[in-house]
């Protein structure tokens, strides 16, 4: 049985040595056992170029280990200090503007500035030398939180120079590259790799081919300037390696530095989400104000157990109000217990709350922690202590395994940003929605990256809004024989950005074809024969395929052919789980009816509830209050 743990988020470095024994002793006592340290502490490790001052950092690693804990150190690259720019003037990212970003906060640096990715290299071998083998260093974080404060576009010398060459290795000739782009359009045409510039400041819209080649090229640059750091640590610890990624952030392919990985974690901020990172109506974000919306950790803990190839935690989960959101409401009480318990029966191997004493000064003095700036303990301290507890009864373990599998692919996201033909059409709430859907029936479902070979694990399978269809998918779509959903938007771009022909969605043995796209703005919606309708983007569908469902003027809005399905639009969140219900039916999955707010999860050997409601509510013969989490053996 995987174990399962609790810690937290700790700054030795912001507080005077005489308070990081007490600190560790309280730490332990309230059951946590992993401590993450270092991540931004640079100006501290080296305040002068070449001047290095670990003993601080050694001391702190004895105390935190001493009293019990198991430190995972962070690699300080997202703080670059301020001498680092006196060294390398031109590191910094630039924004669409063509501006550079400034010193004076963090992550201020290029993913493209081969100077920077050096002095990482050169920080990282140190680190890695003095504490790879450390008895208390349990395990790595590299970085901190890539493409977060929208790091990963940049626009600077640097980016455009390795871009150049990217697109000279990709293309081989401009003639190819022009051909591949469609440059004849407008006149575009290059003749020499070193005309290219990058696809921000033109005139109106740049060519999509320009701007997609330019998503596909920021993203292998985070994977390389995170491979520069594994290659330093690999030969240097046998601790597991791990990123933070973020919630809701599809910059780069998180499943390509996963692969690079041990462990994936993000940092799950639920409120702020609610507040800031989802599209939902004005009641929806009323009710959940203090405990997020229902699907959204749940949809990132499934991401990421993807992204870590089963490995995954939760490094970093609110405790109490954050600062950073344009509204940061309070949790209910329980929501800091029942937010760590859905990790774990999602299979976290751990959960570490953000931070452990909030900070008085700097940017985010209104951060709450599991304890206040005067040291007295926050609300959501008696909550950690109670989920350390219960933790000790040995109830979690490995996550069941999905009964549906829904399709991410980070280059669909790039594709209908680059080209949304809509306001509304966006990828991430596209699947928010679809995964909604599954757990409104109570099913477990897993993320899927878009090359899987082997798709046979799940009777039902959810791909919508996968802008390109690859050849692995398309091989292991047509041995699956289980019931696959499709659309919209499914095959309707190649990698070049550029409409194939024969029309989308040319999917094997589906005689169905997209004769024309609609979207629409809010408000406007498709209505459905027999109820539901279709909102944002509508599709007609030309060919022979069976209709299962169609709108109210006859045309086809749900195709088939067997259990491959096509679905001609978006369907709003009721008819969407009307739909999945029928499909999981097909597919010979039980399905049920959750009340609003409550989910649930199997682990293997329990199944457990989540009352995300402001409300108690009964639910599967139990009451659940507000907050509430239950459990029972399977
Ligand atoms: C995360 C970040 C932390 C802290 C936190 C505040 O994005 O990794 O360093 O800023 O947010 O909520």
């Amino acid at each position: 049985m995987t174990e399962q743990a609790l810690g937290v988020c700790y700054y030795p470095e912001h507080w005077p040595e005489e308070m990081w024994d007490e600190d560790a002793q309280r730490m332990a006592s309230a059951g946590l056992t992993w401590v993450r340290i270092g991540e931004f502490a640079w100006s501290r490790l080296e305040p002068a170029p070449g001047g290095l001052e670990f003993d601080w950092l050694d001391r702190a690693i004895d105390v935190l280990g001493r009293a019990g804990l198991r430190v995972v150190l962070g690699t300080p690259t997202a703080t670059p200090p301020r001498w680092m720019l006196d060294r390398h003037p031109d590191m910094l990212a630039h924004d669409a503007e063509g501006r550079p970003r400034r010193f004076g906060a963090r992550r201020h640096y290029c993913f493209s500035h081969e100077g920077y990715r050096a002095e990482c290299r050169r920080i990282v071998t140190l680190l890695g030398d003095r504490y790879g083998r450390h008895p208390h260093i349990h395990a790595w974080q590299i970085d901190n939180e890539y493409g977060c404060h929208d790091t990963t576009l940049s626009y600077s010398p640097a980016a455009r120079a390795a871009f150049r060459d990217w697109c000279a290795r990709r293309y081989q000739s401009p003639e190819a590259l022009n051909r591949a782009w469609g440059n004849v359009f407008w006149s575009m045409e290059y003749d020499e790799f070193d005309q290219i510039d990058l696809p921000n400041l033109t005139v109106t819209e740049p060519n999509p081919a320009h701007v997609m080649a330019f998503r596909r090229f920021s993203s292998d640059q985070v994977v390389a300037f995170n491979r520069a750091q594994v290659d330093v640590l690999r030969v240097r610890t046998d601790a597991p390696l791990i990123h933070n990624y973020m919630g809701r952030e599809l910059a780069f392919d998180h499943f390509t530095v996963g692969a690079d990985l041990d462990v994936a974690s993000w940092d799950s901020y639920p409120i702020g989400f609610l507040s800031d990172r989802i599209a939902a109506t004005t009641a929806h974000k009323r009710r959940y104000l203090r405990q997020g919306d229902p699907d959204m950790q749940a949809l990132h803990h499934d991401l990421y157990r993807a992204v870590g190839r089963g490995r995954w935690w939760v490094m970093e989960q609110q405790p109490g109000p954050v600062n950073w959101a344009p509204h940061n409401p309070a949790p209910l009480p329980g929501m800091a217990r029942l937010w760590a318990w859905e990790a774990f029966a999602h299979g976290a191997e751990a959960v570490l709350y953000f931070r452990w004493r909030q900070a008085p000064f700097a940017q985010e003095q209104h951060h709450a922690g599991l304890l206040r700036p005067d040291s007295a303990d926050a609300p959501g301290l008696a909550e950690a202590a109670q989920v350390a507890r219960e933790l000790a009864e040995g109830l979690a373990g490995a996550t069941a395994p999905g009964q549906a599998a829904l399709i991410w692919d980070y280059a669909a996201a790039w594709a209908w940003e680059t080209q949304p033909q809509g306001a509304d059409f966006d990828y991430f709430r596209l699947l928010h929605a679809a995964y909604r859907a599954l757990r409104r029936l109570g099913l477990n479902v897993d993320i899927v990256p878009p090359d899987t070979a082997d798709l046979s694990p799940w009777p039902l399978v959810v791909a919508p809004g996968l802008a390109t269809l690859s050849g692995p998918f398309l091989t292991a779509l047509s041995r699956h024989d289980g019931v696959a959903l499709l659309g919209p938007r499914t095959g309707a771009k190649t990698e070049e950005m550029a409409i194939p022909v024969p029309l989308p969605p040319a999917l094997p043995g589906l005689d169905a074809t997209v004769a024309l796209v609609e979207s629409l703005p809010p408000g406007v919606t498709v209505p459905l024969e027999g109820g539901g309708a279709l909102a944002h983007w509508v599709e007609r569908l030309e060919g022979t395929a069976e209709a299962v469902r169609r709108t109210e003027d006859g045309a086809p809005a749900l195709v088939r052919a067997g259990g491959l399905h096509y679905l001609a639009g978006w369907p709003d969140d009721d008819t969407f789980r009307d739909i999945l219900r029928d499909l999981a039916g097909a597919a010979g999955i039980e399905t049920a009816e959750m009340p609003e707010g409550v989910r649930r999860r199997d682990t293997a050997t329990h199944r457990f509830w989540f009352n995300y409601g402001p409300e108690p509510v009964d639910c599967d013969g139990r009451t659940l209050p507000p907050a509430g989490v239950a459990w029972e053996a399977l």
